[in-house]
Parts: structure tokens; C-alpha cells; sequence
């Protein structure tokens, strides 16, 4: 396997939850990885060739005949291309097919052929995949090492109820990172708390002070350190994402409660970052109902919030190894050293939020780290990318 790239061939073969492929490939992009898409005759049905070029920016494979794309890349150098096959979804048909070793079109030739890991994302109704031959099948596919990747359980497409759910994407990349990534257990036993989004004061029952974090940023770096192998308590302010599924989470919405948060887990945690953009300050009072307009200003008063992440790097026992945030608009460099000798954090990631495209609710991003006596630049990339090299520098620290 090459240590740069990783490169996974996704084959779909017929069912519902191929329509989420598209989302899997973008975040298995995201995550640096290469990938190409091979089709079976009824995944084709569920979602288009045309959707899953435009996702994967790659011709879509799907005939053992097809001679043009025999020319471009033919099967068997496709199979060795790939560092990791993943089969998802997996149909009850494609998971019998393998375990016979049938190859009758291009996706079950290369699985006989390709010399990479391989490993199924299985979905299909809970009673197919309860019966008996289904379940054999699995265990002929799990003595040849074949990784089996779910199902999940819930509310099924056809409406039943139970096992046979297909994982979600990010649950799939985190997997798929695992097995590709020789550094994946880099953090395995250690616990990280996260601090993600905004914090919101209230003002009034219906108004509030916040500011324009998405938890993008933070919810990147829950994603990232489940990957490295470590256990995640992901302290949120409210945000309009979904947190990864393996992780804990503590939804907060002013500082003060995600104070409290951070300060009961943090003397547990081997790591603790700080990348919610909290609020320096809060309303003196809060008004028990709504504030009612009266002249032409008004004054509120305002009282310091307590510093979060100050207060985790001054912990004597069961410190942390303490990571900051500084999002500046001027001065970046500067600032962001201040802040990390002041507030006594072990490292701090500067970023420049004055600058178009990136920091607040971007997808992208670029950061400066710091630490007493070292410092590193990372380019822009996505957040899911620079968030795996955020943590990873992180557990290079840890000793
Ligand atoms: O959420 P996104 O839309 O993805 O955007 C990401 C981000 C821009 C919010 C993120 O990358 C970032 O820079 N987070 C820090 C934002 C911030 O509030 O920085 P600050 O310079 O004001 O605070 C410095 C550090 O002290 C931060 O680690 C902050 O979490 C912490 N802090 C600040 C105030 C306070 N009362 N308690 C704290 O712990």
C-alpha cells in the first residue's frame, strides 16, 4: 500500500442505500483518498454513473467488455490498483456471489482478482439478512479475512424494523481510514474532549449574543481523532450538524454550561482542544420576558465569561495535554503566541478568519500551529484534512 495515496475501489452493487454513495465518496475525498467507482448492472438503477463520475471526478467502471475502458484502465490493473476494495452497499446477491466466487460482470471479477483488502458495507432487509444462507455466507467471507463492515440497525426503506441497515458514510470513511492508515491506532486508549461551534447568551427568553461558528471546524476534529483510534467526548455548542456516531456528546448552549462540561471532563481526558468560539462575555441579567423596544438605544450590560480552556491548562492533577484555538483577523502570529502563553496551553492553531473562503462556517481552511518553541504552517485544505493533521501532530506530542 502506498504511504501517500489511498486508494479505495468502491463497488455498488443493487440497493437503496446506493443513494448514499455519493456522500461516501465525497468524504472519502475529503479524508485525501483516491477513489473509483465500479458499478453493478442494478446498483445503476438506484443511483446514476453520471452522479458517481461528478462525485469522484473519475470515469465509472461497469463492463468486463467495455473495450475503451479496457484501454484507459484495464480490470485486473484496476484490481491492483486499489489499496482497499469496499463493497457498500453489499446486497444478499453480491455477498453469495462473492462467498461462491462467481465472476459474471466486472465488480465480482475484480473481487477475485484484486490482491487488496477487501471489506463489505452489507444492506439488505433484516429477514434476508437473518436467513440462514446469508448469515453462511458472511462467515465463509469472514475466514477469508473478507472485513465486515456492519450492518446497522433501525427503520429499514422497505419499513421493517432491525438488522440489515447499510453504516452511514462517515461511519464507512472511519472504518476505511482505520484499515488504510498505519498511524490509525496512533491514539487508541486515550480519551479526547472536544469543544465545537458557538456559545449563545441569552439576552431575553427569545434573544441571544453568539457569532458565525458552525462547529465545522471542531466537529472535523471529533472525526479525526475517532479515526486515530481515540475515544471522543465532543462538547457542542448548537450547531446544525450531525456528530459522528461513535463519539460522546455533550450538547451545551451558553459558556457557562460548556464550562461546566469541559471541567468534568477534562481531568479524564488525555487531550482536550478548545475550538468552540466562546463568548468573552454574557449578559449581566437575563431578562425574565421579552425585552420591550424603548427609545433610540440601549445599553446592555455585560459580564466576563470564565476562560474555558485557561482554566483546563491550569488543572494540577489530571492536566490534559491542552490545544487552543485563536481565530484573529489581525496580527495572527502574534496574537495566537500571547494567547498560548497566557492561557498556559501546550499548543495553539492560529487562524485567520479575515481572510475570504476560510475559518468561520467554511468547508476549507489554513492554520498556523504553535508551540512553545516550534511552529508549522498547513496550507489550505478541507477541515477533514487539516484536522487529521492537527491530531495527529497532537499524538506525535503525546508521550
Ligand atoms: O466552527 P467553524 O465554522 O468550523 O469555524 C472554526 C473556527 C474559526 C471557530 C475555529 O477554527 C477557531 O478558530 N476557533 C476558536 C475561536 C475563538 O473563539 O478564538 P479566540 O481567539 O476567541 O479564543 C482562543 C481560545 O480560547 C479558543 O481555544 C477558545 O475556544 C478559548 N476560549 C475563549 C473564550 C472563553 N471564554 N473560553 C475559552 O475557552
Amino acid at each position: 500500500m502506498s504511504q501517500t495515496h489511498k486508494r479505495i475501489l468502491l463497488g455498488i452493487s443493487g440497493g437503496i442505500a446506493a443513494y448514499k454513495c455519493a456522500e461516501l465518496v465525497r468524504r472519502l475525498k475529503d479524508q485525501a483518498c483516491e477513489v473509483r467507482v465500479v458499478m453493478t448492472e442494478s446498483a445503476k438503477q438506484f443511483i446514476t454513473p453520471l452522479t458517481m463520475q461528478a462525485v469522484s471526478g473519475e470515469p465509472v467502471a461497469d463492463s468486463l467488455l467495455d473495450p475503451a475502458a479496457e484501454a484507459a484502465m484495464g480490470h485486473i490493473e484496476l484490481a491492483k490498483w486499489a489499496d482497499l476494495v469496499l463493497v457498500a452497499p453489499a446486497s444478499s446477491n453480491i455477498i453469495a456471489k462473492m462467498a461462491a466466487g462467481i465472476a459474471d460482470d466486472l465488480l465480482t471479477t475484480l473481487l477475485l482478482a484484486t490482491p487488496a483488502k477487501v471489506a463489505i458495507a452489507p444492506a439488505m432487509n433484516q429477514q434476508m439478512y437473518a436467513h440462514p444462507a446469508t448469515q453462511a455466507n458472511l462467515s465463509t467471507l469472514a475466514n477469508r479475512e473478507v472485513a465486515i463492515w456492519g450492518p446497522g440497525q433501525g427503520e429499514q426503506a422497505c419499513g421493517d424494523v432491525g438488522k440489515g441497515r447499510m453504516l452511514e458514510p462517515h461511519e464507512l470513511v472511519a472504518l476505511a481510514l482505520g484499515e488504510l492508515t498505519p498511524e490509525a491506532p496512533l491514539l487508541a486508549g486515550k480519551t479526547v474532549t472536544i469543544t465545537a461551534g458557538p456559545t449563545r447568551e441569552a439576552l431575553d427568553p427569545v434573544r441571544y449574543i453568539s457569532n458565525h461558528s458552525s462547529g465545522k471546524m471542531g466537529y472535523a476534529l471529533a472525526e479525526a481523532a475517532l479515526a486515530l483510534g481515540a475515544h471522543v467526548h465532543l462538547i457542542s455548542g448548537p450547531v446544525a450538524l450531525t456528530p459522528p456516531p461513535d463519539c460522546d456528546v455533550h450538547m451545551v448552549s451558553s459558556a457557562l454550561d460548556m464550562h461546566q462540561a469541559a471541567m468534568k471532563l477534562a481531568p479524564n481526558s488525555d487531550v482536550f482542544i478548545g475550538c468552540a468560539a466562546v463568548a468573552d462575555y454574557r449578559a449581566a441579567d437575563i431578562a425574565e420576558q421579552k425585552i420591550k423596544k424603548q427609545g433610540d438605544e440601549m445599553t446592555l450590560t455585560l459580564v466576563k465569561n470564565p476562560d474555558i480552556i485557561a482554566d483546563v491548562a491550569a488543572l494540577t492533577a489530571q492536566r490534559p495535554y491542552t490545544v487552543g484555538f485563536a481565530a484573529e483577523t489581525q496580527d495572527v502570529a502574534q496574537y495566537a503566541q500571547g494567547k498560548l502563553k497566557n492561557k498556559g496551553l501546550d499548543m495553539i492553531c492560529a487562524n485567520d478568519v479575515s481572510q475570504a473562503g476560510i475559518g468561520f462556517n467554511a468547508n476549507d481552511n489554513a492554520l498556523t500551529l504553535f508551540w512553545d518553541k516550534e511552529q508549522q504552517s498547513l496550507p489550505l485544505a478541507s477541515k477533514s484534512e487539516l484536522a487529521l493533521t492537527v491530531v495527529k501532530a497532537i499524538a506525535g506530542k503525546l508521550n
